[in-house]
């Protein structure tokens, strides 16, 4: 087993950071293949708190290369600001401990007042995106009108064509009533950059697909959830990339038949951020419970998460779409203390029982979910040390889901150190 999958099986936060962070002590890298900094991996060191926005989690590693795949927007201001706080951390981030495919999109300062804008008119319809900049810079690439970070390292071409481009946004910025942007303040600071990162830039593929033959462990690291999917998620509101497993592939420019496993991160309960359905959604004190004990607060963007219980069907229905051969449980912690705990494993849908998502926003709508309820435990278990001395409630929640959903936890977590995790089984050591 050498190339492994991470995905979220949610709408994302599941704590795939701390699981990444968890598995790196044995991968030889870590790729990130989509999305960009709307992601924010949370790790817990030594009671020290660290979040990471696009430079992958596997960076305190020592022996762990860090790899930014094609698949990846980024913004290039927030991906140096990183590498030099990290690099005041101490830590070393030259070009041979990360790796940036020339081929990744650049997030433009356009993209990003676009982004706010649209966000900004349309109120009550408004995507709740982290306004990043990620869905307009995706929607250039698509168009054929991106920047790849290749080609800031040539500033003759570049400049031609940021100067056709910027007339275009312009337009549309005057139509938000937004303020434009001017070609001084932006041609001489991205040629900047792309100075900076030229050195990190490399053919990703052919290093990835060099590491798979030496037999190298190779960790790719979702960002967001399957439910943000563009295409297989809670459209429109979804992020602007495929975040599902077979996007690792695309966005990193390995192959489908090198891929070995997929793992899928499930939290104990369930949050999303911004707007969309969510049918378990415990909009009382339970659901601040969950947000105060589980500090549901986005780590991007700091804004509170909508939280509620463990909706199965959506879990199930991510093992389908990823191909998802292992699980994870996270934040198992944050349910202690509750008398009774639920979890949906169907839906009622114009009074016929479900046990799939809808497609369509307007059926999403009317799910009511169908729940099958456990007893809580009282105890705080963030300390307990080994996995039979959790509570026997505990232990009946963690079996109720195994059973329901048919794969094997291989991780649980109980809390945000590293060593808040028993680890049953590894996948890179099968
Ligand atoms: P965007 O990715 O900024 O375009 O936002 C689109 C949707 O995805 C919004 O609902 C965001 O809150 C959500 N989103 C984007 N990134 C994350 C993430 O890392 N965790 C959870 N939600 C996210």
């Amino acid at each position: 087993m050498s190339t492994l999958v991470v995905v979220g099986t949610q709408w994302g936060d599941e704590g795939k950071g701390k699981i990444i962070d968890v598995l790196t002590e044995k991968a030889d890298y870590v790729v990130r293949f989509q999305g960009g900094n709307n992601a924010g991996h949370t790790i817990v060191i030594n009671n020290k708190k660290y979040i990471f926005h696009l430079i992958p989690s596997g960076i305190f590693w020592p022996q762990t290369i860090c790899v930014i795949g094609n698949g990846v927007v980024v913004d290039p201001e927030v991906l140096i600001q990183e590498i030099e706080r990290l690099k005041k951390e101490g830590l070393k981030v030259d070009s041979k401990k990360l790796l940036i495919s020339e081929k990744a999109h650049v997030i433009m300062p356009y993209h990003k007042a676009l982004d706010l804008a649209r966000e900004k008119k349309a109120k009550k319809d408004k995507i709740g995106t982290t306004c990043r900049g990620i869905g307009p810079c995706y929607e250039d690439k698509v168009a054929r009108k991106g920047f790849r970070l290749i080609d800031l390292t040539y500033p003759e071409l570049f400049k031609e064509k940021l100067k056709a481009i910027l007339e275009e946004k312009n337009f549309i910025l005057k139509y938000f009533n937004a303020e434009t942007i001017k070609f001084e303040d932006i041609y001489e600071k991205y040629v900047k950059y792309g100075e900076y990162l030229k050195p990190y830039l490399t053919d990703v593929s052919l290093v990835l697909w060099k590491a798979k033959r030496e037999d190298k462990k190779i960790l790719f690291e979702g960002a967001q959830g399957t439910f943000l999917d563009i295409d297989h998620g809670t459209y429109p509101y979804v992020t602007s990339s495929n975040t599902l497993a077979g996007n690792a592939c695309c966005g990193s420019g390995l192959g489908p038949l090198e891929i070995d496993m997929v793992l899928g991160v499930v939290k104990a309960y369930t949050t999303r951020v911004g707007e969309g359905p969510f049918p378990t959604e415990l909009k009382n004190e339970l659901g601040d419970r969950l947000r105060t004990g589980g500090f549901e607060f986005g780590s991007t963007t700091g804004r509170p998460r909508r939280c509620g219980w463990l909706d199965l069907v959506l879990v199930k229905t991510a093992i389908r779409l990823n191909s998802i051969k292992a699980l994870a449980l996270t934040k198992l912690d944050v349910l202690s203390g509750f008398e009774n705990l639920k979890i949906c494993i169907a839906y009622e849908y114009e009074g016929k029982i479900i046990d799939y998502l809808p497609s369509s926003l307007n059926e999403m709508a009317k799910l009511k979910p169908i729940y099958k309820d456990l007893p809580g435990w009282k105890r705080d278990i963030k300390n307990v040390k080994r996995f039979e001395d959790l509570p026997d409630e505990t232990k009946t929640y963690i079996k109720t889901i195994e059973e329901y959903l048919e794969v094997p936890f291989y991780l649980i977590s109980f809390g945000p150190e590293r060593e808040s995790c028993f680890i049953l089984k590894n996948p890179f050591e099968n």
